[in-house]
């Protein structure tokens, strides 16, 4: 089984991202032949500063590989490393309907969003495509806002195969159900766009001051509290500390005594741990950026590889060759 996702480099990640989408993207390299690669070709849709996109795309790197992304398993690139998929966007821009790019919904929320409408953001869904489809992709893990482009990568795909003959494999969406909520320092899902996250490699100073400015409400430390299990601070507890440490938070929160100064506190302390040995990772191999280069150079040529034959194998049947 050959599984494929694409990761955003849109800066540093957070805990949101950590437990939504980088955990079960590392979880999975154990199920079958992972392909990941970072998204820099899509983010030049809406991203228009050279210094910030390599900058982002080193974070991600370094982020995933401090996390557990093992390249011994993996397959891990840079997307543009590849270019092969741009022509593959374009075999594909010319048999889908202009009608069905206008009914994406990642397209519509981020125009309303502001975000100029050109026509690379307007294709995304093509390229997004072309990803899927260059490396015979079986499996595409994705969050549910982007199960409508793997949709879109299946007809496609099974048009393309109607005009030109049978070229590529039908791809599958594996919708990632929200298995934890991340609630933000503000009780809204933790989002970069809301401004309430916490970083998972967050500087300590800065990190403890947010945690410490989670919002609680006014009730004295001596009142019970029989709605602790809906407290943020404990809710984020549940993530990153032993279950019966955030369990026995949860009943002292309950029965009245606690401030919620201490709890924030356990909070920070069990964060901090919980990511001590990634952090130690990501600061070696930050002084170690040949390292991660090599890293992405390899991923990349063995992506070449596995691309050039579908390309191939699209470009023959479409008379190209
Ligand atoms: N559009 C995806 C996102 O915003 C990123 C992405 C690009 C992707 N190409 C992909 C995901 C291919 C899965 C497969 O998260």
């Amino acid at each position: 089984m050959r599984i494929l996702s694409g990761i955003q480099p849109s800066g540093t990640l957070h805990l949101g991202n950590y437990f939504g989408m980088m955990r079960p993207a590392i979880e999975l390299q154990e199920k079958g032949e992972a392909i990941y690669f970072i998204a820099d070709y899509h983010s030049m849709t809406s991203l228009f500063d050279a210094k910030e996109r390599r900058k982002n795309t080193l974070d991600v790197a370094l982020d995933f590989l401090a996390c557990g992304l093992d390249p011994k398993k993996t397959i891990f690139f840079r997307q543009s490393d590849v270019p092969e998929v741009t022509e593959l966007a374009w075999l594909l821009s010319s048999i889908f309907p202009k009608a069905r790019l206008e009914l994406s919904h990642s397209y519509k929320d981020k125009v309303a969003k502001g975000i100029a409408p050109n026509h690379g953001l307007f294709a995304y869904p093509v390229l997004m495509a072309a990803d899927i489809l260059i490396y015979d992709s079986n499996v595409v893990p994705v969050g549910r806002d982007q199960k409508q482009h793997v949709e879109m990568t299946r007809d496609m795909a099974m048009k393309f195969n109607e005009i030109y003959g049978e070229t590529f494999i039908i791809p599958e969406e594996q919708i990632r159900e929200e298995v934890a909520v991340v609630p933000g320092t503000d009780g809204q899902k933790m989002s970069k766009s809301y401004g309430n996250t916490i970083e998972i490699f967050g500087e300590e100073k800065a990190t403890r001051k947010k945690i410490m400015g989670i919002v609680m409400d006014s009730r004295t430390p001596a009142e019970p509290k029989p709605d602790a299990d809906k407290n943020l601070a404990i809710q984020l507890l549940k993530l990153v500390a032993a279950p019966d440490v955030a369990k026995d938070f949860e009943s002292r929160l309950r029965a009245g005594g606690m401030g919620y100064g201490d709890l924030k506190k356990a909070l920070f302390e069990n964060y901090w741990n919980y990511f001590a040995d990634a952090r130690q990772k990501r600061a070696e191999l930050a002084a170690n950026l040949d390292f991660v280069n090599q890293v992405l150079a390899n991923g990349a040529a063995k992506a070449h590889t596995l691309a050039q034959t579908v390309l191939k194998r699209a470009r023959k049947a479409s008379g190209l060759e």
